[in-house]
Order: C-alpha cells, then sequence, then structure tokens
C-alpha cells in the first residue's frame, strides 16, 4: 500500500471545503469520490498518476498556478510518482449532509444515526451576566425601552415593526411580542436594571431540538457592546444545555451589520431564501445562519474565554472573538 498524503484542511464549511494537499514521492490519495464539482490549484510542477475505478490509469501534468476543474461524482486514487514532492490545494464544494452520512444496505448515502431525547420547550431565561441581565419581556418595560431607542430610529430598518415614537409604541411592540405563541421574548437589562434591549426564542421545536434567536433590538447602549454578546451567549447557552441540537439566525440578506454578527457568534451560513418573505412593503431575501450542537461545543469556550477577557478589563483588540470563534470552528 502506497504512503498516505498528507492532508490540511483550511475551510470546512457546509458548502465549501479547502484542502491543501502535499504527496511526496511514493504516496496516495487513497480511493475517494467528489460528491460535487471542484477545482484543483496546483502549487508545483508534477506528474501525477490517477486511477479509475474501473482500473484506467491516466496521468495529469500539473503546472503551478494553472488550475482546472472536475466535475461531480469523479471517483479516482491520485498517486506521485515523481521524485519531487506535489503539492495542490483543492477546493470542493462539498454539503455537509453528504460528508456526514454512511451508506444503508442498498448503497444509498444516509444521515448518521442520532440519539436524541426531545428537550423541553424553551421558556423565558432569568440569567445574570456579568454584564447584562436577562428577564422575561413585560408591559411594565415600555418605558425602559423606549428610551433605550428613542433618538436612533435605524434599529428599526430590518425589524417587521417599528420605528417607535413614544412609549406607548414600545408598549404595542411588546405587546406583539407577548402575544405572538411562536415567540419567547425577553428583556436585556444592564446590571442597575436599566432596559438597553430585547431577544426572543422563535420557531421553538423541542420535537427535533431547534430553535432560532431573532426579534433582537439592541438599544445605544448595547449595540457593540460586551453586553450584547453576552446576551446572545447567554441564550443560546441556555438552549443548548436543554438539548437542543440546531440554533438559528436568519435576517434580511441586505442587513450586512446581522450577518457579520451572526457569522462573529460562531453561527455558520447556511445561504440565502430568495423572496423568502415580505415586510414595510418591501422584498426580503431571507439569510439563514446555524449553529448545531457541535459547533456550541467548540465556539462556546471562546465566547467564555472572550467575556472573561472584558470583564477583567483586558483590550480586546488582542482577542477577537470573530477569530477566536473562526479558529474554533476549523478544529
Ligand atoms: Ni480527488
Amino acid at each position: 500500500m502506497d504512503a498516505a498524503a498528507l492532508s490540511a484542511v483550511q475551510i470546512d464549511s457546509p458548502h465549501v471545503r479547502v484542502t491543501r494537499w502535499d504527496l511526496p514521492q511514493g504516496s496516495s490519495t487513497g480511493p475517494h469520490i467528489h460528491p460535487f464539482e471542484y477545482v484543483v490549484v496546483p502549487l508545483s510542477a508534477g506528474l501525477m498518476r490517477v486511477s479509475l475505478p474501473d482500473g484506467t490509469q491516466m496521468e495529469n501534468h500539473l503546472v503551478p498556478g494553472r488550475c482546472y476543474s472536475r466535475p461531480a461524482g469523479t471517483e479516482h486514487d491520485v498517486r506521485n510518482d515523481d521524485p519531487e514532492p506535489v503539492s495542490f490545494v483543492e477546493v470542493e464544494q462539498c454539503e455537509h449532509s453528504v460528508r456526514h452520512s454512511r451508506l444503508n444496505e442498498s448503497g444509498a448515502p444516509v444521515g448518521l444515526p442520532v440519539e436524541f431525547t426531545a428537550p423541553p420547550p424553551l421558556e423565558t431565561v432569568t440569567a445574570h451576566g456579568q454584564f447584562v441581565k436577562l428577564a422575561p419581556l413585560l408591559p411594565e418595560h415600555a418605558h425602559g425601552l423606549w428610551e433605550a431607542v428613542r433618538g436612533d430610529p435605524g434599529i428599526w430598518t430590518y425589524l417587521p415593526h417599528g420605528p417607535i415614537h413614544s412609549v406607548a409604541d414600545a408598549a404595542q411592540v411588546i405587546d406583539a411580542l407577548r402575544n405572538d405563541p411562536g415567540c419567547v421574548p425577553h428583556v436585556i437589562t444592564d446590571l442597575a436594571g436599566r432596559v438597553c434591549g430585547t431577544a426572543s426564542y422563535l420557531r421553538v421545536q423541542p420535537s427535533i431540538g431547534t430553535a432560532e434567536v431573532g426579534s433582537i433590538v439592541f438599544g445605544t447602549s448595547l449595540q457593540r457592546s460586551y453586553g450584547a454578546t453576552e446576551a446572545m451567549t447567554l441564550l443560546a447557552a441556555h438552549a443548548f444545555g436543554l438539548g437542543y441540537r440546531r440554533y438559528e439566525w436568519k435576517c434580511d440578506s441586505l442587513n450586512a451589520a446581522s450577518c457579520a454578527a451572526a457569522l462573529r457568534l460562531g453561527f455558520r451560513p447556511e445561504g440565502v431564501w430568495r423572496n423568502a418573505t415580505m415586510y414595510k412593503g418591501r422584498n426580503r431575501d431571507t439569510a439563514w445562519f446555524a449553529m448545531t450542537d457541535d459547533d456550541w461545543v467548540r465556539v462556546e469556550p471562546a465566547h467564555r474565554a472572550w467575556l472573561a477577557a472584558a470583564a477583567g478589563g483586558n483590550p480586546t483588540q488582542a482577542f477577537r472573538l470573530s477569530e477566536a470563534v473562526a479558529n474554533a470552528l476549523q478544529q
């Protein structure tokens, strides 16, 4: 048997995998199939010997920088017979579900078995963090919510409701959230109890272990603050702690700040639903993001370390959550 080629995965997202391959003389990748089309970018010149499943042998001359693509379904073994090592980067479309599958008795790929006990429905969390507190959203928070958002109508651009112009408007928003049977709304307050925003669980489905976080309103003082991150950490930790296996974030695909926030927190992008809905008289394409329970196991330590550094007064320029999260997801 040939020596194994060396591979280093550089990006592994739900849709794309980028792998650097280094093949010393006499090594091979081993037989494998590419379920989706892919691109190869040679880093060095070399002659690869390609074996197809029917036993056919082909030669493939790599020229540095001259990339090429192959169609979905390509199946082969690739071996380097040259004395010099050969290196290339492979950019594959590769759906997460295909990578995490096995073959059934009929030879069809099926998902991995799941051991699952339905968690309880998500109720409102009462939590006391280092920067903020979470509690059920109540009518009495109307005045505080108005104080938190007044003077910043841009907060409402991508929300179905608002902008609001008075305490009465804030009370209406709170009513709407509280009376929506699919919504589990929270108030976010600072440690002194001042209202600084809201966040809700949405579309909670205990039977399949999925929930979404949304209806997020960050008042002026909460925007880009440690407390904003901590509120998201507390809500995610609660859902995953109960046994949920998927946690979603969706937003108007034009809402760049929300898309960036999702990625920074460790949600992975899952694509855009075109013409997904309409609001405020306009079209909305919806960008989907989600974390799985596996993702959260990797990402939570980054959240906790970042919050601890922030609470310790360490300059967070030296510790970017987005980078720590991205590194955790590559592990
Ligand atoms: Ni290949």
